[in-house]
């Protein structure tokens, strides 16, 4: 390595050092109070939404769209796919084992994310569900698309009204919360903005055509059917295409950093009810 790129090197981890805090010690991560102050500011900004209805993301305060999405939810776009989950559930892998001996009847959405101990990280629900068909000698399915997300839609179908009840307790749990928290609140890209200059500060202003929704409950309606892309998909594809839209670049779906900023954006979300898949503009 050469003088002057060491110095480089030893120049950048100094101020990288200083500029970011440190990690903070698990006793300070306080997921419960953050997010009680979460839904504080939601519902001081928008005192008329009743507080389960931001379960609807941008509609909860668009009144001006929101008589044509509830047209739209009467014969949904995604209930072929809650259909197509339906009897993929049911088929059983080569060993004559089936999802069932792993998710039971299913409804187990609002358990998801949560963070294994034994693995170390965050497990997603599509995580999981491609974790039980390798732990039964089956090949993993496509993260965004297809099969992976009619399961996923149906899970979300039979869990709907079941509140989300995830938890972050140990320290690994505590650190992969936080994590995911400097995700959603990191800077990036040349316009400078982070999650949350949309999606908190930002809810309600309008980009472009678009009306920001506000973050709390923003991941309780997934799968979603965007009618945009005219298919179904998974929370990370939109997290990716949003990440993208930063200027960064993105990462694969059920990276570990997406997983665990699903984390923050469930826990800030804990107690709402499941209500997917939906159906977007
Ligand atoms: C420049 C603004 C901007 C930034 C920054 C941004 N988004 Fe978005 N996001 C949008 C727009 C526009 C939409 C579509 C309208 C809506 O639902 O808010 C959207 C939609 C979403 C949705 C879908 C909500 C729903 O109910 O369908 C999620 C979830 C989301 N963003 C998460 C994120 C995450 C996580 C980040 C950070 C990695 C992020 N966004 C950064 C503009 C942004």
């Amino acid at each position: 390595m050469s003088r002057r790129f060491l110095f480089a090197r030893v120049v950048l981890a100094c101020c990288v050092a200083v500029l970011a805090p440190a990690q903070p010690a698990a006793a300070e991560i306080d997921p419960e109070a953050d997010r009680k102050a979460f839904v504080r500011y939601f519902h001081s900004a928008f005192p008329n939404v009743p507080p389960d209805d931001y379960i609807n993301g941008v509609y909860a305060i668009d009144r001006q769209s929101r008589e044509q999405w509830e047209a739209i939810e009467e014969f949904p776009p995604y209930e072929e796919s809650v259909e197509k989950g339906e009897e993929l559930y049911d088929i059983p892998f080569a060993n004559g084992k089936g999802y069932a001996d792993c998710f039971g009847d299913g409804a187990v959405r609002h358990r998801y994310p949560f963070y294994d101990e034994a693995a170390g990280e965050v497990i997603t629900l599509e995580y999981d569900i491609n974790r039980c068909r390798a732990a039964n000698g089956e090949k993993p399915l496509k993260w965004e698309r297809g099969d992976l997300v009619h399961l996923s839609a149906y899970m979300a179908f039979v869990s709907r009204g079941k509140r989300l009840d995830i938890k972050a307790e140990s320290e690994g749990a505590l650190a992969a919360y936080e994590r995911g928290k400097r995700f959603y609140y990191t800077k990036r890209g040349y316009l400078n903005n982070s999650c949350s200059t949309c999606h908190v500060q930002g809810a309600g202003r309008r980009v472009r055509t678009e009306v920001l929704h506000p973050a709390l409950g923003e991941i309780t309606h997934w799968p979603n059917f965007r009618l945009k892309w005219g298919h179904i998909a998974t929370l990370h594809k939109r997290i990716s295409r949003c990440h993208r839209d930063q200027g960064a670049k993105r990462f694969q779906a059920q990276h570990p950093s997406y997983r665990e900023v699903e984390y923050f954006m469930t826990y800030m979300s804990n107690g709402l009810p499941v209500n997917g898949p939906g159906v977007r503009k």
